[in-house]
Order: structure tokens, then C-alpha cells, then sequence
């Protein structure tokens, strides 16, 4: 199964690295808007982590289970990554990833006549970018905190990705006075205006005219990825890959031509 080896991948690059300055792929995260770590020296503040949010120590964190929870060493890797990934399911954890699940039935997805591939629910891999981006959970909210972590540490807010001028909002500051907006960023629980998500592409099998056929089951050659077969948010967006502007994985002007014709 291919998820089971993705875990693998992932248990196997982090405990590789323990400075977790990890692959050249992941590394890329640093510098970025998901670098939380690195905000203070990029942006010149110590307004947020430790204050506005906990600071974990490690970007990789607030996404990813920590290596230390799923390597102990003399174990086996694989074994204990199953036990992680149970440990948080049973927490009520994303499977695989640090994050909880939202409640997938809080979201409005979009919808039309036209629509032929109808979604209720949002897939978990994009509860993964939700369960920070709809604005309901602290962005330190994660299901396991590194070993180390000491919770005396623990910042005084958890604010929320939103644009809210209350004390658990980072639009307190955020709100283009004080420091560069966040509304933009927050995309609610009303996803009625993004593009359509967790649907399977139309263009499998030749399916649908209208779309272009995946060059395999894993997406287009120019990096746009489809999840089992599946659209979602990380089938335009790579966090973890900055070269092109908001995080996409092809340019705006090519991106929409991957997989609509005309
Ligand atoms: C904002 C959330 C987020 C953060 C923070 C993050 N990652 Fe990831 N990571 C992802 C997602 C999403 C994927 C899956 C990407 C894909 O399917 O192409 C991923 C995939 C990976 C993979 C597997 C690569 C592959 O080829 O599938 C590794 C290894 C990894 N991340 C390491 C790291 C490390 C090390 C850090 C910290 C420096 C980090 N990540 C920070 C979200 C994150
Ligand atoms: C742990 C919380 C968290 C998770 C999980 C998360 N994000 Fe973000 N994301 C943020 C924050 C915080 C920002 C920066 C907001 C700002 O400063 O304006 C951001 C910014 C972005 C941006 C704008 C980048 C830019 O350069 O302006 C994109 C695009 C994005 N995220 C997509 C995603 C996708 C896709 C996923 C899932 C694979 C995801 N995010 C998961 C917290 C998160
Ligand atoms: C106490 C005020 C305050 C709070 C609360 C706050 N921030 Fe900030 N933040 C700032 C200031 C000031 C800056 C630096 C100026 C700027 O980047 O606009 C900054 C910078 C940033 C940057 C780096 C900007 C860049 O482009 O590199 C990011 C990302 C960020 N904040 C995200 C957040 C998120 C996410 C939250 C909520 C979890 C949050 N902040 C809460 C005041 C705050
Ligand atoms: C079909 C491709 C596609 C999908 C699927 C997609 N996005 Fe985007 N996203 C884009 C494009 C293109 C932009 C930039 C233009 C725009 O703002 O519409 C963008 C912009 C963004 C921004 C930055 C807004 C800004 O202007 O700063 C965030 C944050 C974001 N997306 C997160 C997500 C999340 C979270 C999901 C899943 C719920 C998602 N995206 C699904 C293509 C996509
Ligand atoms: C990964 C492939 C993919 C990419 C990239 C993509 N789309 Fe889509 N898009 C789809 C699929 C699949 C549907 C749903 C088709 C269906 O089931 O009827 C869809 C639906 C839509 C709809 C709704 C159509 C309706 O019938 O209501 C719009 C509008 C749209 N896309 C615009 C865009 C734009 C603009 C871009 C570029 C920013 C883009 N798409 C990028 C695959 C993609």
C-alpha cells in the first residue's frame, strides 16, 4: 500500500537527520510561511512563538508526528511508526500526521450544476492543510509535542489562523496595521468560493473530454498530484516547495491547463 510506504519514507528521512535539516525537498520548508520556527529572525519580532504559539523547537512539528515518537531507538522503525500513527488516531490525530482532524461535516464544499463529481467531505490529507487554514484550531494544536518539550514553555495564547481581532486570533495583529494581513490566508469553513476538492478526477480513464488524462495514477509530469486518484489542496500546493509564488506546483497561467482543456 502506498501509504504505508510514504510513512516509512517519512519515519526513515527524519530519524536519518536528527538536526532535521532534512532531504533537499523538505529543507525547503525553511525560509517559508510554514517555517513557524523561523519567524522571529526572518521577520525581526519576538511577537510571536512563545507568545502568540508555542515554539516546538522544529518547523516540521506543527505537520509532521516527531521523529522521536516514532523511531525510539532499538525498535523497529516500521513497527513503531504503526504505533504512533494508532497512538494519535486513537487521540483523535489525522492518520500520519501531527495534526488533529477537523469535524469533516463542518465544511461547505463547492458545488454547482455543472459539477459532476460531488464531495460532502473533505479527504484527510486535506484536513491536514484545513485544520489550520478553516481557522478553528490553534496552529500549535498538535498531537504530540517532541520529547524535550517542556510545557512550562507553553506560550500564554494559541491563536488561530484567522483574521478575528479577539486575543485567540493572529488577525489581532494581523490585520494589515500592525503587522501584514492574515484574512486572505484563512479560508474559513465556507469553501463554496475555493476550487472543488476531494473529488475524483474526471479525466481518469479517459473519462470526461473536458480534462486532460493524468500522465500516471499520481499525477501530470509537471508535478501536479493527484491523491488516489483524488484533487486536493496539495494537488496544486507543495509546502515544501517554495519556487513558485503561494506554494503551487506550476504557474498560475499553466497550473489550470494541467487538467482542463481549453
Ligand atoms: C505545513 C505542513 C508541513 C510542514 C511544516 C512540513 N511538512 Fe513535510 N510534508 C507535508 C506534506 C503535505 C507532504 C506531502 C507532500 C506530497 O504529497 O507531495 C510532506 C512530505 C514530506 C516528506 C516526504 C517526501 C515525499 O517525497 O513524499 C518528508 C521527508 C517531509 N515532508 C519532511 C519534512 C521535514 C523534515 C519538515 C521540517 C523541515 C517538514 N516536512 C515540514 C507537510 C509539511
Ligand atoms: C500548522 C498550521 C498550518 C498547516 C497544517 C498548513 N498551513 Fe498553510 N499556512 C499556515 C500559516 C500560518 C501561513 C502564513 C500566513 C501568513 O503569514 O499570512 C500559511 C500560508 C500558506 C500559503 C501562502 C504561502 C505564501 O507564500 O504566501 C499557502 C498557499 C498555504 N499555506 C497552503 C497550505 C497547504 C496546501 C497546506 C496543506 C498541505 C497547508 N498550508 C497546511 C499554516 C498552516
Ligand atoms: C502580538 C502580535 C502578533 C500576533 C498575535 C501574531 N503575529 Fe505574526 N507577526 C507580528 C509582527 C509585528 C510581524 C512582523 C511584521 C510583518 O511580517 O508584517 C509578524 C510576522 C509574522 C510572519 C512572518 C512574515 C513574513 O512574511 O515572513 C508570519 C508568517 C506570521 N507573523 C504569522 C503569524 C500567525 C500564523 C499568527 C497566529 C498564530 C501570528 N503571526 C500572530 C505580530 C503578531
Ligand atoms: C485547483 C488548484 C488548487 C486547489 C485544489 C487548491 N488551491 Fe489554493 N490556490 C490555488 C491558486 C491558483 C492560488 C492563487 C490564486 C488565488 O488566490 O486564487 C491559491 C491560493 C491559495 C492560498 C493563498 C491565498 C493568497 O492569495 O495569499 C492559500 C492559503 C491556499 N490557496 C490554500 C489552499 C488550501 C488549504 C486548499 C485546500 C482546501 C487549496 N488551496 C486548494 C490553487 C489551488
Ligand atoms: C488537478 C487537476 C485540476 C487542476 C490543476 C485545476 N482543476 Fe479545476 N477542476 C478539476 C476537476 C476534476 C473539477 C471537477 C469536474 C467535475 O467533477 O465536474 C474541476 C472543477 C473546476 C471548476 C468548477 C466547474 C463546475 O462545473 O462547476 C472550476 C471553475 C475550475 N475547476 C477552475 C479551475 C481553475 C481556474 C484552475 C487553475 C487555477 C483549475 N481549475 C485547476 C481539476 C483541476
Amino acid at each position: 500500500m502506498i501509504k504505508r510506504k510514504w510513512f516509512v519514507v517519512i519515519g526513515a528521512a527524519l530519524a536519518l537527520n536528527s538536526a532535521w535539516i532534512g532531504p533537499s525537498l523538505s529543507g525547503t520548508i525553511l525560509g517559508t510561511k510554514h517555517d513557524f520556527t523561523g519567524l522571529n529572525a526572518r521577520a525581526g519580532v519576538v511577537a510571536m512563538s512563545g507568545v502568540a504559539f508555542s515554539d516546538y523547537g522544529s518547523p516540521c512539528v506543527y505537520c509532521h508526528i516527531p521523529p522521536d515518537k516514532t523511531t525510539p531507538s532499538g525498535t523497529d522503525p516500521a513497527q513503531s511508526i504503526e504505533d504512533a500513527i494508532k497512538q494519535g488516531a486513537a487521540l483523535g490525530g489525522n492518520p500520519s500526521w501531527n495534526r488533529f482532524l477537523p469535524d469533516p461535516d463542518s465544511y461547505n464544499l463547492y458545488d454547482s450544476r455543472s459539477l459532476e463529481n460531488k464531495v460532502r467531505t473533505p479527504s484527510p490529507i486535506s484536513l491536514l492543510c484545513l485544520s489550520c487554514h478553516d481557522g478553528t484550531m490553534a496552529l500549535d494544536m498538535t498531537v504530540f509535542k517532541p520529547n524535550g518539550w517542556n510545557s512550562s514553555e507553553d506560550a500564554a495564547l494559541h491563536v488561530r489562523l484567522n483574521g478575528g481581532d479577539d486575543l485567540m486570533s493572529c488577525g489581532k495583529c494581523h490585520n494589515g496595521k500592525v503587522a501584514h494581513s492574515i484574512e486572505i490566508k484563512h479560508l474559513g469553513t465556507d469553501l463554496r468560493n475555493d476550487h472543488p476538492i476531494s473529488m475524483q478526477y474526471a479525466g481518469l480513464n479517459q473519462k470526461d473530454a473536458d480534462f486532460w488524462a493524468p500522465d500516471s495514477p499520481y499525477g501530470f509530469d509537471n508535478g501536479v498530484k493527484l491523491y488516489d486518484g483524488k484533487v486536493e489542496c496539495a494537488t496544486c500546493h507543495n509546502v515544501h516547495d517554495p519556487d513558485i509564488n503561494l506554494l503551487l506546483r506550476a504557474t498560475s497561467d499553466r497550473l489550470c491547463e494541467t487538467c482542463h482543456i481549453k
